[in-house]
């Protein structure tokens, strides 16, 4: 009971903090790239739908370009029977040896718990996939899930709550994803072939269409500045008025103790898959460095 009361303070103060912050509009910050037409940006800007039938799924990108920032996004999933259905919300690289940044939300028929999916590949290698369980229905309403990403660290945040800390382990000869600029992107797509109950449910297409929606994008973020050949431009707040010529905090931030706490917190009663522990993975060989740390 206790901890479920903490978890609503949060969710509540997080929810205030939501509110006072300026959102970006997405006609200005993104593209609908595929779905022919089953992708949607309304209220002027303010909301962005995707969908999925039987003919096809849908997806966005950004028009810029991120070199490390503070990326929130509120998202509600796609209700009631979910199963076979995937979210994906990530920023990715271009290229071979790309650089990734994942979140994807798998699908499950109703009243079944949705998983939260999680990666990280850097220099085109990933197979670092850590799951959880989310401790409030991820359909009903919109919740923030967030990127900070800075020359230290790659902190995933549901709601402002720490879930993952990638940190950077260069000197452990873990590349770390610092180079190369990603865009973000999101996408609605059928992936029954795995994605549910390991691929045994199947989407149900006499739901369809399947909807999620997305609001309050807001990024604090070095971005590409094309006329500036390529160089990044730190601002306080991308596709908001802030024009700051310097990165803000979330450059140099890191998890402080309380923080932290709250992060093993969530791995240890949330967390549902961890590459590190999986013994199939590593039943001869010794888990990658990051996993002992
Ligand atoms: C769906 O629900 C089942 C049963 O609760 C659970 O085992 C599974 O992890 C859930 N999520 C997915 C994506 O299959």
């Amino acid at each position: 009971m206790a901890v479920s009361a903490i978890i609503a303070i949060l969710v509540v103060s997080c929810a205030a903090f939501t509110l006072a912050a300026a959102a970006a509009s997405f006609d200005k910050e993104f593209d609908i790239t595929w779905g022919d037409g089953r992708g949607k940006i309304l209220n002027n800007g303010e909301l962005l739908t995707l969908a999925l039938d039987r003919t096809s799924g849908s997806g966005f990108q950004s028009k810029r370009e991120y070199l490390f920032g503070k990326i929130d996004m509120q998202l509600k999933l796609v209700p009631g029977n979910s199963a076979g259905t995937v979210t994906a919300y990530y920023l990715s690289s271009q290229g071979p040896t790309h650089d990734e940044i994942d979140f994807e939300f798998l699908g499950n028929v109703t009243g079944e718990p949705y998983t939260l999916h999680t990666n990280v590949f850097t220099q085109g290698q990933g197979n670092r996939e850590m799951q959880f369980r989310l401790w409030y229905d991820p359909t009903k309403d919109f919740h923030t899930y967030s990127i900070l990403w800075n020359p230290k660290h790659i902190i995933f945040m549901v709601d402002d709550m720490p879930i993952r800390d990638f940190r950077n382990l260069e000197g452990k000869g873990i590349a770390f994803p610092k180079s190369q600029p990603m865009r973000l992107y999101s996408s609605l797509w059928n992936a029954d072939d795995w994605a549910t109950q390991g691929g045994r449910v199947k989407t149900d297409w006499s739901h369809a269409p399947f909807s999620a929606s997305y609001r309050g994008f807001r990024a604090d973020a070095c971005v590409v500045v094309a006329a500036a050949g390529g160089k990044t431009r730190c601002g306080a707040s991308v596709g908001t008025e802030g024009t700051a010529a310097v990165a803000g905090d979330w450059y140099n931030q890191e998890l402080d103790l309380t923080r932290q706490q709250r992060m093993r917190w969530v791995q240890s009663n949330y967390m549902i898959y961890n590459y590190c522990t999986d013994p199939k993975r590593f039943a001869q060989g010794v888990p990658p460095a990051e996993c002992s740390m």
